[in-house]
């Protein structure tokens, strides 16, 4: 393996994924797996499965990890689509333990925020971008010229009598049987909420949905830029993998 590749890891509510990346160019360099996250979703079940997906991939080095959860120093501090087990738990050092690799743990759309905004359909915007990660919830990275201002947790602003992930996320579409059109417009709805707000330079839509582009784009009316994620559902294992080294680097440094 050279210096540039990591073994990255996205864990979803539904799907542990990973690969070996080529942190300089967001290209994978070994096979993607994806392994189901166990049902219930529990610290020590999850990270039993981390640790077959690590064996399966037969990694022994650094991975770096994005995970759906209020992330700081490794510790989750927040729990909506997994098991509230997880506030508190420090998901870096139980990885680590679990897998005898160190570990590093990012929020899972901060971690796709930092593959696009590096490499990918962000590469070069100053400005705002806020990438957002549509799946079982929604996900939010915010850039302010290309620096990170993690956790920003956009899918849990209040919106519509509820939170704006339990109206307008993939698994909200799917549960309630909307179409394309008709979900497209409550994201539509959501956006332009975001742009009272935030009144962003750009828009990426990451997440499982972000494959679906075409079949909501026209519903969108957003006056800012809005584009699919270059690296679409994987930007997510590279980000996490792009966190995982360049936290190593500044370990070995310090
Ligand atoms: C979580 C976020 C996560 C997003 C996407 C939300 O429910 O609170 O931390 O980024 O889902 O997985």
């Amino acid at each position: 393996m050279k210096t540039n590749e990591i073994l990255g890891i996205d864990i979803g509510a539904s799907g542990i994924k990973g690969a070996v990346v080529n942190t300089i160019t967001g290209e994978l360099c070994s096979e993607r797996l994806r392994l189901p996250t166990p049902s219930g979703g529990k610290p020590k079940a999850v990270a039993k499965v981390f640790d077959e997906l690590v064996k399966q991939i037969g990694w022994k080095k650094t991975i770096g990890c994005g995970f759906p959860a209020i992330i700081k120093n490794g510790v989750a501090h927040s729990a909506s689509n997994i098991d509230k087990a997880w506030i508190g738990e420090d998901a870096a050092a139980l990885f680590s333990r679990t897998t005898g690799c160190e570990t590093f743990v990012v929020n899972d759309a901060d971690a796709a925020g930092l593959a696009e905004v590096k490499l990918g359909a962000a590469k070069q915007c100053d400005g705002v971008v806020m990438l957002i990660t549509i799946g079982s919830g929604l996900g939010s990275a915010t850039f302010i010229n290309g620096k990170l201002v993690p956790n920003t947790e956009l899918g849990h602003l209040r919106f519509k009598k509820g939170i704006a992930e339990a109206y307008a996320s993939d698994s909200t579409r799917k549960r309630e049987a909307l179409s394309w059109d008709t979900w497209g417009k409550r994201f539509n709805e959501y956006l332009l909420h975001l742009d009272r707000l935030f009144s962003p330079d750009l828009y990426v839509l990451g997440g499982g949905g972000s494959k679906k582009f075409e079949k909501f784009s026209h519903q969108l009316t957003t006056p800012n830029k809005v584009v699919p994620a270059l690296f679409q559902n994987n930007a997510g294992i590279i980000g996490a993998a792009m966190h995982g080294l360049s936290k190593k680097k500044l370990l070995s440094v310090k």
